[in-house]
């Protein structure tokens, strides 16, 4: 059973991929969705092709990029202009990069688009999620978070970048490592919202077949992808985990899980994810200045 019907949900990397077949799906059910994506020319095609497909006319396009504090910052505020609600923030974009680069904020590329981004997009939205409760908040991890580390004194590989591991299929240790503070935001975040009516969950969408990974600098990352193919999962499948957070009443309760399965182990350590939140805003705070 679902009640999202007129519900205002925010999904971000809605053009592509999962988050195109979650925002599909969901404007099939009759939500108002606001597609993020940070180009206005894919996004406009797919918010197109979503509005043909459901004929549902109420699918909003807005720009952000989620690797960026001040644009992130400035979507917040051009959202609280236009809406004075939300249902439902998902937080779907992701990227891969196998070489250590950084943002002109100075952020580690994988930290800043996978972690550093849904932080702060969550909690600059998060009175309005609040008074609009009962709200839900839905991070889009992945079974790589496994592999990941996290290393207070280097959450952005700036001492250590090496380490890539033969059998992780994303060959970027940051973005693993990126993946499990994702989740481990999730679990601490679900905390400081007890009792607020926001419910907070991870998940892990599976091995699905994506444009994740073309963009990531490597030629063996790319050759990997077009070889394993052939096993992954489609998108429409890949998005099933996201839409039924965001949308199913059995889980209108649920808050601080990662679906059905445990996580990583790591993911639970609730005094690293008390220090790792400290840590981040005060990284975040340095992004303000600049
Ligand atoms: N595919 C898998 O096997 C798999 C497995 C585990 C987890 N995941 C996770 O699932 C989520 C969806 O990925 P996908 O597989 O559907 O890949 P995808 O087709 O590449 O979609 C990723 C989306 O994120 C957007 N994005 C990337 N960088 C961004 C930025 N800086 N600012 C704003 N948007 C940005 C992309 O926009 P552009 O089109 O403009 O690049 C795209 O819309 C990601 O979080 C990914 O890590 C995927």
């Amino acid at each position: 059973m679902s009640s999202i019907k007129g519900k205002i949900c925010v999904i971000t990397g809605s053009n592509s991929g999962i988050g195109k077949e979650t925002a599909k799906a969901l404007a099939e059910m009759g939500a108002t969705v606001v597609m993020v994506v940070r180009d206005r020319e894919r996004g406009e095609k797919a918010r197109k092709e979503i509005v043909e497909q459901t004929g549902n006319d109420s699918v909003d396009l807005m720009i952000c990029d989620l690797s960026s504090m001040s644009s992130i910052r400035h979507f917040a505020g051009e959202f609280r202009k236009k809406y004075d609600r939300l249902d439902v923030l998902i937080n779907n974009a992701g990227a891969s990069f196998s070489k250590r680069e950084v943002t002109p904020e100075c952020f580690e590329r994988n930290f800043a688009v996978n972690y550093l981004g849904p932080f702060l997009l969550t909690n600059e939205l998060l009175d309005l999620l609040k008074s609009s409760a009962p709200s839900r908040i839905i991070n889009v991890s992945s079974g790589l978070a496994k592999n990941g580390k996290v290393d207070l004194d280097d959450l952005q590989g700036e001492r250590n970048y090496k380490g890539t591991k033969f059998y992780s299929p994303s060959r970027a240790p940051g973005y693993d490592n990126a993946k499990l503070m994702l989740m481990m935001f999730t679990y601490e975040l679900a905390r400081r919202l007890e009792g607020s009516g926001v419910t907070v969950n991870v998940l892990m969408p599976g091995f699905t077949a994506t444009n994740l990974g073309k963009g990531s600098g490597s030629l063996s990352s790319y050759i990997m992808f077009k070889m394993v193919r052939p096993m992954q999962q489609n998108a429409k499948k890949g998005a099933e985990t996201s839409i039924y957070l965001a949308s199913s009443d059995d889980v209108k309760d649920m808050t601080g899980k990662k679906k059905e399965v445990k996580s990583c182990p790591a993911s639970y350590n609730e005094e690293l994810q008390k220090r790792l939140w400290s840590k981040t805003e005060s990284i975040i705070s340095l992004a303000r200045k600049l």
